[in-house]
């Protein structure tokens, strides 16, 4: 197969990495994880942003979204890309937004421990740690997937293109009143 298509179909197998953040702003706010504890250097665990609600939500929409793609990618005899099976289009999906939200809790945890308050530009910090813990959770538990699809020129393109668009859709979710700043 032509390498630019792989490339391409990677990239759109690994949009629930991407959709889970924006599930978590659409479904967040309840349960703050760090029921509103200190870290031992006095600053927030992770702060007010971090939900479970959102977590839970937001990879709920990711998995959701992996299926409708792969769906989709069916009809046109999988022209998008496919997971593989139906269970693997479910299964990797939520491994994949887990991942996620899970890495983005991590930028939270590390922006909280240099001093950045909640919703403070993270800049990187906001916009590679879900995207990394995403292809950590893939190697973990999928890693033939990940292997054949990320490892190692789509995990750069990815990489290089996702800061971008973190940041165009986080200025549509703050335009839209979904999202107190634009980043
Ligand atoms: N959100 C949530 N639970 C999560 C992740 C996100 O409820 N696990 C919601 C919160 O309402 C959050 C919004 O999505 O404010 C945007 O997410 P994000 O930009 O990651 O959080 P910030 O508020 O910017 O906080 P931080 O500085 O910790 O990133
Ligand atoms: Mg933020």
């Amino acid at each position: 197969m032509n390498e630019i298509v792989f490339v391409v179909q990677s990239i759109i197998l690994f949009i629930p990495a991407l959709i889970a953040n924006s599930g978590a702003v659409i479904t967040g706010g309840h349960f703050v994880i760090d029921r509103g504890r200190k870290f031992i250097d006095g600053r927030r665990i992770l702060g007010n942003g971090k939900t479970l609600s959102g977590y839970a939500g937001g990879i709920a929409i990711g998995t959701f979204t992996g299926f409708i793609i792969y769906l989709i990618s069916g009809i046109f005899n999988y022209a998008l890309g496919t997971y593989g099976t139906p269970a693997d289009a479910i299964v990797i999906p939520f491994i994949m937004a887990t991942g996620s939200l899970t890495g983005d809790i991590a930028g939270s945890f590390v922006k909280r421990r240099i001093g950045i308050d909640r919703g403070g530009k993270g800049g990187l910090l906001d916009q590679w740690p879900f995207a990394l813990m995403a292809f950590l959770f893939l190697y973990a538990f999928e890693r033939p997937f990940f292997m054949d699809h990320y490892f190692y020129v789509t995990m750069i393109v990815i990489l290089v293109i996702v800061p971008p668009i973190h940041r165009a859709v986080n200025i549509i979710g703050y335009r839209m009143h979904k999202k107190d700043v634009p980043w």
